[in-house]
């Protein structure tokens, strides 16, 4: 099966009143744990890189990889979606290579760093709506600024100088009108990275659960009742695998992710893409050192290669899958090409 424009993925999350997870990668491994959770749970998937990880992989080896999935795997619907685009030129790169979906953060500049103005935001991302719809590829957009920094990418703002910024509903009507744009990136609190809460127990000084503002998408729902919210820094840093990491050598004092539960209240209420990456970096970083700490004679990396991505498949995608609602839905509908897509938009 060819790859899929991220928007009808969306668009039957929609009817189909679920999430999908839109999982990051960065090498063999993880794309094979994420389609083999795919294919045994019926998921259709979003499989996303950063600039980073196309830096990482020198871009054709990642586009050649994700064709590899499709081909292995002939029933499941895949997106292949650019994570966090900065330039218009760097979504140009991505639509040329063959990605069916990019995103472009325009609530930064171009450095990755310097907040936008709004109409900056408005301008770019319509900049992007009117290059990728032509050709069938999907476009997010952002509004609000996130927490943390990924690959350079992000304003660098504390949990709480983020929180300054999360996404105001009313603009987001204007933004989405404005832009056309397929998928709306809000931002409610969550951050990239392990560490998200920027609450402390006043009395003991331990890290408290980051506080999200799910309110901001109640409301963008009740506004928008069709437009697709996607959930960035969305990793549930799960408990379990950040002790395996400290168990085996690591050192990741005080984590919290983003509780399942707060996930599936926002995919009852117009969220439809899910972002994850670290929970998978844990997963595989903990299987590693698990190995290296068992059999410090061992050597061959197919032998701590192998268990990372089981770790990966079995801790972080299955449960996500299922919990996110994507499972059982691949053969719901047929998939449509780049060209059926340009179409639609052309209406
Ligand atoms: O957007 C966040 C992802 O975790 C990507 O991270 O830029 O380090 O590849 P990265
Ligand atoms: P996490 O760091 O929570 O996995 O978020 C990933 C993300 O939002 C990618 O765009
Ligand atoms: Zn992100």
């Amino acid at each position: 099966m060819p790859l899929v424009p991220m928007r009808q993925i969306l668009d039957e999350a929609a009817k189909g009143g679920y999430g999908v997870g839109a999982f990051n990668v960065n090498n063999m491994e993880q794309i094979q744990a994420i389609m083999e959770a795919a294919s045994e749970t019926k998921s259709p998937v979003i499989i996303q890189a950063s600039r980073g990880a196309l830096k990482y992989s020198k871009m054709v080896y990642l586009k050649k990889l994700m064709e590899a999935a499709c081909e292995e795997n002939p029933g499941i619907p895949v997106s292949m979606h650019l994570d966090h685009g900065n330039s218009v030129e760097t979504c140009k790169q991505a639509i040329e290579l063959g990605f069916t979906s990019v995103m472009i953060d325009g609530s930064l500049a171009e450095d990755g760093k310097t907040p936008n103005t709004y109409e900056q935001n408005v301008a770019i991302t319509k900049e992007v709506v009117e290059l990728a719809h032509p050709l069938g590829v999907t476009v997010e957009g952002e509004l609000g600024v996130l927490g943390g920094i990924e690959d350079g990418h992000g304003a660098g703002l504390s949990v709480e100088e983020a929180n300054a910024h999360l996404t105001d509903p009313a603009q987001a009507e204007d933004f989405v009108a404005k832009t056309g744009l397929d998928a709306l990136a809000v931002a409610i609190g969550t951050s990239h990275g392990a560490y998200k809460s920027g609450r402390k127990d006043p009395n003991t000084g331990e890290v408290l659960p980051p506080a999200l503002a799910m309110d901001r998408i109640h409301e963008i729902h009740e506004r928008m009742p069709t437009c697709h919210m996607v959930m960035h820094g969305s990793s549930s840093v799960p408990k379990e695998l950040v002790d395996i990491v400290n168990e085996f050598g690591g050192n990741m004092p005080g984590t919290f992710g983003i509780a399942v539960e707060q996930i599936q209240d926002g995919i009852k209420h117009g969220v439809r893409k899910v972002n994850v990456d670290t929970d998978s970096r844990l997963a595989m970083t903990g299987a590693i050192r698990k190995v290296f700490a068992e059999s410090p004679e061992a050597f061959d990396p197919r032998k701590y290669l192998a268990p990372a991505r089981d770790a990966m498949r079995d801790l972080v995608y299955l449960p996500r899958m299922k919990a996110f609602g994507q499972a059982g839905h691949a053969g719901d509908y047929t998939p449509m090409s780049l060209d059926e897509m340009k179409a639609v938009y052309g209406k």
